[in-house]
């Protein structure tokens, strides 16, 4: 079974009309106990939102497969974030938001594994 080794998850997402990608949620529901009992955190991008919003309706799905929504985020805000060649400008206070939210996908995933099922 695919995924079963992978104890953490990162999805990286655009929002599109208050909302994430159906190839998103095509990925998520091809799978089920491979998600189950593991974090999952949010790179959210978009121009207005920075995908706030769509992480917020995605978290309805992920809990639904019972994987654990992580709170710390990154978002990215579009507009003003990238150059006049369309390459995103390196922000420190992004790179800082990641570490936290990938340091806080690490304890959850470390607090989960023993609800999950064996590899
Ligand atoms: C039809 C459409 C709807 C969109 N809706 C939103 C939106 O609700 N909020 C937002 O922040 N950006 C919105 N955007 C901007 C996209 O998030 C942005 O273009 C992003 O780069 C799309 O990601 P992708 O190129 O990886 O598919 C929308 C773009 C399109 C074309």
């Amino acid at each position: 079974m695919p995924c079963l080794t992978v104890s953490a998850f990162v999805f990286v997402m655009p929002e599109y009309n208050y909302g994430f990608s159906a190839p998103l949620k095509n990925a998520i529901d091809y799978l089920y106990t491979e998600w189950q009992y593991k974090p999952v955190g949010f790179v959210s991008y978009g121009m207005a939102s920075g995908g706030l919003r769509a992480v917020q309706v995605i978290k309805q799905v992920v809990t639904t497969l019972k994987m654990m929504p992580a709170n710390e985020a990154v978002t990215v805000f579009l507009r003003g974030a990238l150059d006049d060649a369309g390459e995103l400008v390196p922000d420190p206070a992004r790179d800082s938001a990641a570490e936290v939210m990938l340091d806080e996908v690490a304890w959850l995933s470390a607090a989960l594994a023993s609800l999950r099922v064996p590899a």
